[in-house]
């Protein structure tokens, strides 16, 4: 076997409120490589979206280690990018291009020309071409997502953390995404790490 790109080992995660100490996670093992389209599968309050979490750098591990491509993992990054389940993970006031091309300037990885053609890329991807130019209020909530997909894609990271992304729309929409995502995979290959609670979703 190639060394894992992703490597959690027996991690125990915490959260310390005031009148309580929460252990989310316990000595959770698992281990993703290159390509895998891997699900994190459980009931809500399980500790996935914290384990998500500590895979994108915003928790430290009470004890256990998180390793990407072997060393540990310190802070958040843009070789993890995480789409989440809400639909106002996107600016506002910037268009669906411009939601797009600020994630890849801002971290530094590509600009201007180069941020743009980019961008135009991963939007026809994900079927969002005609929309490029139009703000987020504009679009559905499935038409959002695609642009939160298309700005993960876009940073072409390591691995793509995506939690419940589908959990918010209707069945119908969420089926057709579910299909869209599987394509998009078909197509590109890229690592995911998928969270859900629904086991036909998995
Ligand atoms: N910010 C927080 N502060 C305290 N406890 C939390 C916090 N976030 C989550 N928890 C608790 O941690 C446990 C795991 O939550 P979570 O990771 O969100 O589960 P899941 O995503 O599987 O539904 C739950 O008991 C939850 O109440
Ligand atoms: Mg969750």
């Amino acid at each position: 076997m190639s060394e894992p790109l992703l490597d959690v080992r027996n991690v125990t995660l915490r959260y310390k409120t005031r009148e309580r100490l929460v252990t989310a996670t316990h000595q959770v093992s698992f281990q993703v490589h290159a390509g895998d389209r891997f699900i994190l599968l459980g009931p809500s309050g399980c500790g996935k979206s914290t384990l998500l979490k500590a895979v994108g750098g915003y928790l430290k591990p009470a004890a256990g280690q998180i390793r990407l491509h072997g060393s540990p993992i310190a802070a958040p990054g843009p070789d993890r990018m995480m789409v989440f389940q809400e639909f106002d993970q996107l600016l506002p006031w910037k268009t669906v291009r411009e939601n797009v091309v600020f994630a890849l300037e801002a971290s530094g990885r590509l600009k201007g020309r180069a941020a743009d053609e980019k961008a135009r890329h991963y939007i026809d991807k994900v079927g969002l071409t005609r929309f490029a130019d139009s703000h987020p209020h504009t679009l559905s909530g499935g038409m959002k997502q695609r642009v939160a997909i298309a700005r993960g894609m876009a940073m072409e990271p390591d691995i793509l953390l995506m939690d419940e992304p589908f959990a918010a729309l209707d069945a119908l929409t969420r089926q057709q995404m579910q299909d869209e995502l599987l394509r998009l995979w078909e197509d590109t290959r890229f690592t995911v790490l998928f969270v859900t609670h629904s086991i036909s979703e998995a």
